[in-house]
Order: structure tokens, then sequence, then C-alpha cells
């Protein structure tokens, strides 16, 4: 049975009160707390670095899902893996030596994953497969919560889905951007089982927010 994870990002949470915004997604029954790590130059946005990470570490039990949209991210793996991380999703777009920093992430008792932008084909990971945890297909273009859902990625979840199948490999496939209560049920048709919703989720009561997003999996 394919085990379903929502993963609030809080880069639609209010910055000046982390601890109590961990503290109410926590109490939704959300598996994942999504970090997004921007860094002005792979992604226009600025958001928090590792500080940030590991002053919410003791506040918090959630899986710690952080997505780092930043240039040459293997030169930030022991910095985050310090902080509390769980889990580090890292872009094959980001570093010319991917398969290292996946290996990095690994010796550093943390959770590998390897994200694809919209315009990024299955084949640029095909080679890491075996290396990962998860693999993130990014369902917007990086760098702004709020955005619309790109569709057309969905072949490559399907694509994803046949290459774990074919060569016996075991990684979640996540989803981030543009998700609702709406699209949550496309990608889950598609073959994601990790869904990360920032806008969505704190736009209104966030314990409500997760609920229909939970619900909509189950329609
Ligand atoms: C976008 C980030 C997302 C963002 C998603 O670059 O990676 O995690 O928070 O926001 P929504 O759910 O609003 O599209
Ligand atoms: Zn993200």
């Amino acid at each position: 049975m394919t085990s379903f994870k929502i993963a609030p990002s809080i880069l639609s949470a209010d910055y000046a009160n982390f601890e109590s915004e961990l503290k109410k997604l926590e109490a939704t029954g959300a598996e994942y707390a999504h970090i997004d790590i921007m860094d002005g130059h792979f992604v226009p946005n600025i958001s928090f670095g590792a500080g940030v990470v590991a002053s919410m570490r003791p506040h918090s039990k959630l899986v710690f899902d952080c997505h780092l949209m930043v240039s040459n991210p293997e030169h930030h793996i022991e910095e985050f893996a310090r902080a509390g991380a769980d889990i580090i999703s890292i872009h094959a777009e980001a570093t010319p030596h991917i398969h290292g920093a996946l290996q990095k992430i690994r010796a550093a008792g943390v959770k590998p994953s390897v994200v694809i932008n919209p315009g990024t084909p299955v084949e640029a990971v095909k080679n890491v497969l075996n290396l990962v945890d998860q693999v993130l297909v990014m369902t917007v273009n990086p760098g702004f919560g709020g955005q619309a859902f790109l569709p057309e990625t969905m072949d490559k979840i399907r694509e994803l889905v046949v290459l774990r199948e074919v060569n016996q490999l075991n990684f979640d496939i996540e989803v981030d951007g543009g998700i609702d209560d709406k699209t949550i049920g496309i990608a889950k048709e598609a073959g994601a089982n990790v869904f990360v919703a920032g806008s969505y989720v704190f736009k209104g009561d966030v314990n409500h927010q997760v609920q229909t997003l939970r619900d909509a999996l189950h329609d």
C-alpha cells in the first residue's frame, strides 16, 4: 500500500512565529514540514538558511524536508545535516556533481532526494535513482509560492513510476507547487505520494486546509 504524506511548506507561514506555526502543523497530522531554502542565485528569492532550521529543530518532531534551491548545494550539506534536516532535496540543475552530492547527503546521515524543474527531463536523474529515497518533481518553476500547477509535469511522474518498477527501486515521488484540493488528486493519479502545499495550507485555518487535502486523496 502506498503511504501518502502531506508536506506543508513553511514558505507561506509567519516567519516571526515559526515555533507556533510548526506546532499548528504538527496538530494537523501532517507528516513533513517542507522547508524551502532559496539563495537569490539559483532562484531569484532569498528565504532563510540553516540557522533558522537549527532554531526550529527543538520545537518540532515533524520530518524536516529541506528543499535546497541553491547553486552548488554540495557546499551546504553538512550544515543542513547538523541543523537537523531529515531529508535534503537538491536540484539536478544546480550542480555538475549531482551523484557525489547525493552520496554526501547519505554519508551525513540524511535521506537524499533529487529534484527536477519543469523543464528538466527524467533522463537527467536516471543514473542517480538508485541513490535516492525521494524524487521531487517540481510542478511549478521554483522560486515563489502561489503559482499555478503545471499539468504537463505529470508525464514525468508516470515515467518515474515505470523506472522504479523496472529497476526494482524504492523511492517516494514528491510534488511541489500549486498543490490544492483539486490538483492533489491529479498528482496522486499520476503516481506521486508526497504532496507539498504552501499557500493552500496557510491561506486559511491550517488544520482545516490539511484535512481537505487528506480528504481529496481518499476520494
Ligand atoms: C516553490 C517552493 C514551494 C512553495 C510551494 O519554489 O519550492 O515549496 O512553497 O508553494 P505553493 O504550494 O503555494 O505553490
Ligand atoms: Zn519546495
